[in-house]
């Protein structure tokens, strides 16, 4: 049933009120095999709304989400997790107290082999450790003395660095990744920009929100532009420029019209 054309995530008509917002009004969604979908869009358009209906994080008022052509709910992100869908949302959500090897492995630790694992359910912290310093060290994402080192005393870009470790290390589907470059320095943001060039290499499809259009423009196979909670237009970093993204996203030019 699965082909090239059959997108990973898709998304119909999602409809998402608090209240007097709405913040996804019948937006719909496409993240195809093996691209780097950028999602751009202005304060408040309700990018990070769209991701957490697609991960679970918030459940959609109305509409339909498909995984490769298959209709699913996620009635919470572990749910989301299980099938494969790794998100870092832009409000980040790691646990500060504990530390950096113990956030990597968050809900999904290892255990000790043998009945010691299985049977008195004791952890293999060595192993989570070793496996933490050598995915980190792997991305060149961080330079921590200490993988115990609690993820409360990392700097907010180091925090934002554990957790794009993280997605990339365990999403198997699709890796979400909401405003990853906000709080990075210049050499930080290239080494998630490569990474997310990595991960897109390894055949993963990566959803990246972003402000920064240099970015954007740098890495996206494709870019929606998300406007007034709805998709106003998908385009392409070859065919429209920077300022053409702009006009779509401030509505100074019509989505369907410009793409
Ligand atoms: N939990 C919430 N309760 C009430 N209103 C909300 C909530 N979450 C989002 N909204 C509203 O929904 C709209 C879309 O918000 P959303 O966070 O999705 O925008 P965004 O495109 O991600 O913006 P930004 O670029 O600033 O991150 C906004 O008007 C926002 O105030
Ligand atoms: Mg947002």
């Amino acid at each position: 049933m699965t082909d090239e054309t059959t997108p990973v995530l898709s998304a119909r008509g999602l409809i998402k009120r608090y209240g007097r917002v709405t913040a996804l009004d019948s937006a719909d969604f496409d993240l195809y095999p093996g691209e780097v979908l950028a999602v751009i869009g202005d304060n408040g358009a309700g990018k990070s709304s769209l991701i957490k209906a697609l991960s679970g994080a918030v459940v959609p008022d109305a509409g339909e989400i498909r995984m490769n052509g298959r209709p699913i709910s996620f009635r919470n992100p572990m749910e989301a997790r299980e099938a494969g869908i790794e998100t870092v949302y832009q409000t980040l959500a790691v646990a500060p107290s504990l530390g950096i090897a113990d956030n990597l492995f968050l809900g999904r630790e290892l255990r000790k082999p043998g009945i010691l694992g299985s049977v008195f359910r004791m952890l293999d912290k060595a192993e989570m450790r070793r496996r933490a310093t050598q995915q980190l060290s792997d991305l060149g994402l961080l330079t921590i003395q200490n993988i115990t080192q609690a993820v409360e005393t990392l700097s907010g870009g180091q925090r934002q660095g554990v957790a794009v470790a993280r997605s990339a290390a365990f999403g198997s589907k699709v890796v979400v990744l909401d405003e990853p470059t906000a709080a990075l320095g210049v050499k930080e943001s290239r080494r998630v920009l490569n990474l997310i060039k990595d991960v897109r290499d390894r055949g993963l499809p990566v959803v990246l929100i972003s402000h920064n259009m240099p970015h954007v423009f740098e890495v996206a196979d494709r870019i929606h532009v998300h406007r007034l909670g709805r998709r106003a237009a998908v385009i392409r970093p070859d065919t429209h420029s920077m300022s053409d993204a702009v006009a779509i996203m401030t509505g100074a030019v019509d989505g369907d019209a410009a793409a």
